[in-house]
């Protein structure tokens, strides 16, 4: 295993509390969208503590319509693990073995990239309302101890100034006509989508509103911010911002994020939380100033920051000005508390892409 990654997995698995841990005992385990950024990363941490946890079986599910990974042929051969090509909106998860005795649910299966979703809106409307749905149906009479639906923070949309930080009962500014409503309001109607499942059939559905993740796992072609400006690092590029620089965000390690998508998981009764970093809000200019040093320091890098126009003529529309979280009610109900700040996450973050590519 790639040192850094165990670092950071190390880091998630210290986050849990022993009684958390426990909850893991026996279960089965069943992740969609297993093949992306998010995926990866807590795919990795169940295969790694799957003998600490002890978990009975590992499923991984998805349609590889970004491409296949190559990364869990690290398991192949582990008989409590599985890995399979499933589309969410159209394939039986009664045919998948074992999928009717999982005790947790992740359904991450989405494209999360703004410039990938945009080329598949039907799609990313489909896997978190039709895929959802189905999941849903399929699980509402089993033995659930936990089913995690991942929403986004996007469901804010573009909040005024009163409203950022933003708490979980702002309940948002967001076009439902404008390039990014085919994700913004499927995870919106997705969140209905739970709650009245959870008051009708009395399930233990938990909702994340992740906030601005990066680390392991990020494709560097998935022109997402931290993907793009760690590409122009590795490549001794120069650092390209595709807008003025000014919007601003805060930006959250997975291995802080992950803890905080486990801890609601277990919460095990319906609930909703924004999951990020809160501290520091920086704007993109200042990201970008961050990932220069790093790589100065860490790999020698010689670039510069510039500015350029995207070829994406949509990148800009309805980006949000301000992203930032209020995290009390996660920090209160869950014991959620972040601890990596952007500069040390930036150089986990290249560093992990340092050794993987050694
Ligand atoms: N990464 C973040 O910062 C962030 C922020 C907010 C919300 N989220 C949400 O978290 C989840 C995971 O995010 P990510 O960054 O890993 O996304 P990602 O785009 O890296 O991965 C999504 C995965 O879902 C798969 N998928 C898409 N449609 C599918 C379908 N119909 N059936 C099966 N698989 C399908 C894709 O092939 C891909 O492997 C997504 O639901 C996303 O909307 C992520």
């Amino acid at each position: 295993m790639i040192p850094q990654i165990e670092r950071d997995l190390q880091h998630t698995y210290k986050s849990l509390s022993d009684a958390e841990r426990q909850k893991f005992l026996g279960g089965t385990i069943l992740l969609t969208g297993s093949a992306g950024f998010i995926g990866y990363y807590l795919t990795n941490f169940f295969c790694r503590f799957r003998a600490e946890l002890g978990l009975k079986k590992i499923i991984c599910l998805d349609n590889f319509m970004l491409g296949a990974p190559t990364w869990q042929a690290n398991f192949t051969g582990d008989k409590h693990f599985a890995f399979e090509k499933f589309d969410v909106i159209r394939d039986d998860v009664a045919a998948i073995d074992g999928a009717a005795e999982a005790n947790f649910v992740i359904h991450m299966a989405s494209i999360a990239s703004p410039t990938f979703y945009r080329l598949h809106p039907l799609e990313t409307i489909d896997a978190n309302i039709w895929g959802l749905r189905r999941l849903l149906d399929f699980y509402r009479d089993k033995n659930l101890a936990g089913l995690l639906f991942f929403s986004s923070s996007e469901i804010y949309g573009d909040p005024p100034p009163e409203h950022v930080p933003t708490d979980e009962y702002y309940n948002g500014n967001v076009s439902a006509t404008g390039p990014r409503a085919c994700y913004d309001e499927s995870k919106r109607f997705g969140e209905t989508l739970c709650k009245v499942f959870a008051q009708v059939y009395d399930m233990p559905i938990g909702v994340v509103r992740p906030f601005n993740n990066y680390g392991p796992g990020m494709k560097l072609n998935d022109k997402r911010v931290p993907a793009d400006f760690a590409k122009n690092v590795l490549e001794g590029k120069d650092i390209v911002i595709l807008s003025n620089g000014a919007p601003k965000r805060t930006f959250c390690h997975i291995a802080d994020a992950a803890a905080g998508y486990l801890k609601i998981l277990l919460h095990s009764r319906y609930d909703y939380f924004n999951i990020g970093m809160d501290k520091p809000e920086i704007s993109i200019a200042e990201l970008a100033e961050i990932y220069r040093a790093a790589g100065a320091e860490l790999l020698n890098y010689r670039g510069q920051v510039r500015y350029a126009v995207s070829d994406d003529k949509e990148y800009l529309t309805n980006n949000p000005q301000r992203r930032c979280p209020v995290l009390d009610k996660a920090r209160r109900l869950l014991h959620y508390n972040p601890t990596i700040l952007v500069d040390e996450g930036v150089r986990r973050f290249l560093t992990f892409l340092k050794e993987a590519r050694a």
